[in-house]
């Protein structure tokens, strides 16, 4: 749950939905939200919605600013002769084309393959490669949680996962003043191999205080 916008509702309602108006919503979140039965289920809705405006609509992208998490996994990815691509949170879907095999998911994209989010994504496939630039990366603790192993779940046995994380570090344009970044560090990120069986290739520091890493699948 975003608590965030959990804080805000409730702060506004103390508790009674019937302040939780369309237009104070609006005016609020700039969103519009379906009426809903509890504070958690509008926290949810609006989160969701929050998201949707700012990466279709007000988020753009330059891929060649960072070190290691942009056009450099090109030739990284294309090196490792993968099957099959699975690109979490694709945006533009710019590496289309340009890395083998590749799927682009985004729940909010209309230029991925699919428009979906990594838990609603359902599919028998195993891939070789999974990239999570960004996009693994809102909400609580257990959501990423749940993210991370959705992908383990879908990676094949010695598959390789890339991820670009933020720190917490809020993105600037005020439509983006909802949205929870997560607070992603080290000891998480070492923390989320032991509970997956994952093994640390590579941890680095990126552009933008962003960290960079590389996880692989052990057999399992
Ligand atoms: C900061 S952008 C990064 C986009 C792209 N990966 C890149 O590196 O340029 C984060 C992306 O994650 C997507 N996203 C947000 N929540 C997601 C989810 N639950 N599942 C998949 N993608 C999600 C957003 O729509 C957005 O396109």
């Amino acid at each position: 749950m975003n608590k965030k916008i959990f804080a805000q509702l409730l702060a506004h309602s103390q508790n009674d939905l019937a302040k939780i108006t369309d237009p104070y919503i609006q005016e609020t979140f700039g969103v519009t939200v379906k009426r809903c039965e509890t504070l958690e289920e509008y926290s949810n809705k609006i989160d969701n919605a929050c998201l949707h405006r700012y990466f279709s609509k007000y988020w753009d992208n330059d891929m060649k600013k960072w070190k290691y998490s942009g056009v450099a996994l090109i030739d990284e990815v294309n090196g490792l002769k993968p099957r099959a691509v699975l690109d979490v949170g694709c945006g533009y879907n710019e590496f289309k084309g340009k890395i083998d095999n590749i799927i682009g998911i985004d729940p909010y994209n209309d230029r991925a393959d699919l428009e979906v989010s990594v838990m609603d994504y359902k599919t028998d496939q195993k891939f070789d490669v999974i990239l999570c630039l960004g996009s693994v990366n809102f909400g609580s603790r257990d959501k990423i949680i749940a993210e991370v192993g959705r992908c383990v779940n879908l990676l094949a046995d010695h598959g390789t996962m890339f991820f670009r994380v933020n720190p917490g570090i809020q993105h600037d344009k005020p439509e983006a003043r909802w949205i929870e970044f997560f607070s992603w560090n080290v000891p998480f990120i070492i923390q989320l191999a032991e509970i997956f069986n994952l093994q640390v290739l590579d941890i680095r520091d990126d552009t933008n205080s962003r960290k960079y890493f590389v996880y692989r699948k052990k057999s399992q």
